[in-house]
């Protein structure tokens, strides 16, 4: 694996990979990485000839200074357990990706101003920057995106057709842990208790599917209800949205592909999951 810490040396190099003929694939990241990532690198690394990884903690996604602070970083162990994996490591500073001040405005509508959006104002600004950046300067045939921030895979696909960037998005199933927990960074902040509890998250959704017979209002009441249940959990929103426009609906029949989402704290950690309700 080759470790690159600049823009320059990241350019030059794969210039030369491209100039061979070779098709690159891209996971980008923020580290402390775990089987979800490697999911997603696994899939890149058998669908391309070259496989570039990038670790970046972006703090302008941070609309939360302890979230930032917090963040856990362990670069050494993450290049342990990537290294016969992965070709490249794009591992810059933040000086390199960020040498003044970013600027870059993205607008996308209806699409940010809900779910996560709606929580965390400027998190989707800071995620489009950061992922625009590295596409430019690694110009990958294909990038790799965990369905369990689907928003976030959302607001991608809809970057990549606003600035007809030509990269292929490819969506990866949310890894979980056997109890259904779906891996996370932020998982290592639970206290033993809160990680006994955490996987009730899934339960609960995995109980909606059977239940689409009820009103998509009712589906959701009893979902925030069966929430409610568990004193630990402080939910943040429950939504049942289209599944392409991320916008709510009222019947099932209103979308194609229906998905219900989920942000609550357990104790001072923000979980986020979501299931298919119609796919
Ligand atoms: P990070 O949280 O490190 O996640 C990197 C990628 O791994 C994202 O596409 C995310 O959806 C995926 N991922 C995380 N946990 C997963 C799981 N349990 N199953 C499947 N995929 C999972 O998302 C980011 O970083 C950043 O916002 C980034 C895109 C790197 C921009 O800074």
């Amino acid at each position: 694996m080759l470790i690159i810490k600049t823009v320059d040396e990241l350019k030059d190099v794969l210039f030369r990979v491209k100039s061979s003929g070779k098709i690159v694939g891209f996971v980008p990241t923020m580290g402390a990485l775990h089987a979800g990532h490697l999911s997603l690198l696994e899939k890149a690394k058998s669908e391309n000839n070259v496989l570039v990884c990038s670790i970046f903690v972006n703090p302008i996604q941070f609309n939360n200074k302890q979230d930032l602070e917090k963040y856990p970083r362990n670069v050494e162990k993450d290049i342990n357990y990537i290294e016969d994996l992965v070709d490249i490591l794009f591992l810059p500073s933040e000086e390199e990706v960020f040498p003044s001040a970013p600027t870059e405005k993205f607008d996308f509508g209806k699409l940010e101003s809900v779910l996560e959006g709606k929580y965390r104002p400027g998190h989707f600004n800071g995620v489009a920057t950061i992922v625009k950046r590295l596409f430019d300067w690694i110009k990958p045939e294909k990038a790799y995106f965990g369905e369990k921030d689907y928003q976030q895979l959302v607001i991608i696909r809809e970057l990549v057709r606003q600035f007809n960037l030509p990269v292929q998005i490819v969506a990866c199933p949310t890894v979980r842990e056997p109890g259904g927990l779906a891996i996370s960074s932020r998982n290592a902040r639970l206290s033993p208790e809160e990680y006994k509890i955490a996987p009730c998250i899934y339960q609960i959704l995995l109980s909606l599917p059977p239940k689409t017979t009820l009103s998509v209002s009712e589906l959701k009441q009893y979902a925030i209800s069966e929430i409610e249940k568990i004193k630990e959990f402080k939910l943040e929103y429950l939504e049942i949205v289209n599944a392409k426009t991320l916008q709510p609906i009222t019947n099932f029949d209103d979308a194609e592909k229906v998905i219900c989402c989920v942000a609550l704290y357990l104790g001072e950690v923000r979980l986020i999951d979501n299931i298919f309700l119609k796919k």
